[in-house]
């Protein structure tokens, strides 16, 4: 079990004040600029070093992409680090508990990010439904400014910084980089064609670095402690602390700063108080967020929790947002109201992903029935690999992947419920087949 000592977030429950006086008995901006003054290229390679990888799902190793932003920015083209807190996955609740609870770890991150990377200011794009949450990131905000420690030469550092705050409107197509970018601009949230990425052309065509929240409020705390410290969790490749967010059928949800790569046996019975019902009557687990495939009971529980160990069972670590299912679960009711959400969250301007989410919604609804044909579970596969790779954003394979998890490892009970409900026939067609 992750040490207290080695807990980054230490408020992420709010038993303390979020307040700046808070903040700062908990070690938050404490010589700021001391940090900063190591110099540009030396922060972004203590994050390199750290192996920090992004938070937000993709796992992009952090350092390098600060790398990619202009060290020369034009006067009329200025950097800027945009922070995405649109969290929209379902399953996902780690970005809300640092900004309520713990807001001055992202400010001051973004500061020594923004810094970093040769920003002129951070924009946090916070979800409309973070309501409350809203309210203490503009208060924090303020406070920070009133310190002096935002805006011109921020924290006494000789550099000048601006913090924005910008609530969203309730899309979680709006979470993707790029619509996260239009959407600021005041736009419809669509998301870019990339080639440009956002370092290239960004937000108003401006060199930009999108990162998630988790990915820049650990920052402070890693060049505080060094990046060995960071790197000294996890496996290789996998490193430093997370927030793991469990959800369903634990005997105690929660959301939890632990070791990357631990086990999910360990995860879940040091913080959860195990399964609901006990371990045999775990079904399956969708390990990252809605967007990943499921992983049946078996074959998680002794695997490790991080973006390598999950790629290996054909899912991924995505966000962290761990959804557990007992064997209660109607698992193809569950995956079909997944269908539902994407179906209804598509932005609509590809083909495959505006006709396909709704196309395969409704045969997953007709799947949950039983009213469909056995050959029709291989055409909804082939229509999911149509759809994933063949969009402009992720969407699609968000829509796709969780499909062909449910069939890859529950075709049986698919199957099951067609020929029961046609009375323990199978069908003319299925006859055809064999
Ligand atoms: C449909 C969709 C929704 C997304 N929603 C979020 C989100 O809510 N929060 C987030 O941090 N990243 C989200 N992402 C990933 C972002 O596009 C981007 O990769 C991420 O913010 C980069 O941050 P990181 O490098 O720190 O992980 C989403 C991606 C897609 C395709
Ligand atoms: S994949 Fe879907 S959500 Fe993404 S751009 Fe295309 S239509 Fe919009």
């Amino acid at each position: 079990m992750l040490a207290d000592k080695d807990r980054i977030f230490t408020n992420v429950y709010g038993f303390q004040p979020w307040n700046i006086g808070a903040a700062e008995a908990r070690g938050d901006w404490d010589a700021t600029n001391k940090l900063m003054e190591i110099g540009q290229d030396a922060i972004i390679d203590r994050v390199k070093a750290s192996g920090l990888r992004g938070r937000g799902g993709a796992g992009f190793p952090t350092g390098v992409k600060w790398g990619f932003m202009p060290k020369e920015p034009k006067p009329d083209r200025p950097n800027f680090l945009v922070i995405n807190a649109d969290e929209s996955e379902p399953g996902s609740c780690k970005d809300r508990e640092i900004i309520r609870h713990d807001p001055h770890k992202l400010i001051e991150g973004a500061l020594i990010a923004g810094f970093a990377m040769r920003a002129r200011a951070a924009y946090i794009y916070i979800r409309g439904e973070y309501i409350r949450e809203a309210e203490v990131l503009f208060a924090a905000i303020a406070e920070a400014y009133d310190r002096g420690y935002l805006g011109k030469n921020a924290c006494g550092s000789g550099y000048d910084f601006d913090v924005f705050a910008h609530r969203g409107a309730g899309a979680y197509i709006c979470g993707e980089e790029t619509a996260m970018l239009e959407s600021l601009e005041g736009k419809k949230g669509q998301p870019r064609l990339k080639p440009p990425f956002p370092a290239g052309a960004g937000l108003y065509g401006c060199p930009t670095t999108v990162n998630n929240v988790e990915s820049i409020a650990v920052v402070p705390t890693i060049l505080r402690r060094g990046p060995e410290w960071f790197s000294s969790f996890g496996r290789e490749n996998n490193k430093g602390t997370k927030l793991f967010q469990i959800s369903g059928h634990v005997e105690k949800p929660c959301v939890v700063e632990e070791a990357m790569s631990i086990s999910f046996r360990e995860l879940i019975e040091t913080h959860c108080g195990g399964i609901r019902g006990g371990w045999d009557n775990l079904l399956a687990v969708i390990p990252g967020g809605s967007s990943v495939p499921l992983v049946p009971a078996a074959q998680i529980i002794d695997c490790p929790m991080d973006f390598d160990g999950l790629k290996e069972l054909g899912s991924g670590l995505g966000t962290a947002a761990i959804i557990v299912m007992d064997k209660s679960t109607d698992i193809v009711r569950a995956i079909s109201r997944l269908s539902y959400f994407y179906k209804h969250e598509s932005c609509g301007q590809c083909t495959p992903c505006r006709e396909g989410t709704g196309w395969m919604w409704r045969v997953m609804e007709r799947m949950r029935t039983g009213d469909a044909d056995i050959a029709e579970i291989d055409t909804l596969y082939e229509v999911t690999k149509q759809v994933e790779g063949h969009t402009i954003c992720a969407l699609g394979d968000a829509a796709a992947w969780p499909i062909q998890g449910l069939i890859r490892h529950f075709r049986p009970e698919m199957e099951r419920r067609i020929v029961a409900r046609r009375g323990g026939d199978v069908s003319p067609m299925q006859e055809a087949a064999e």
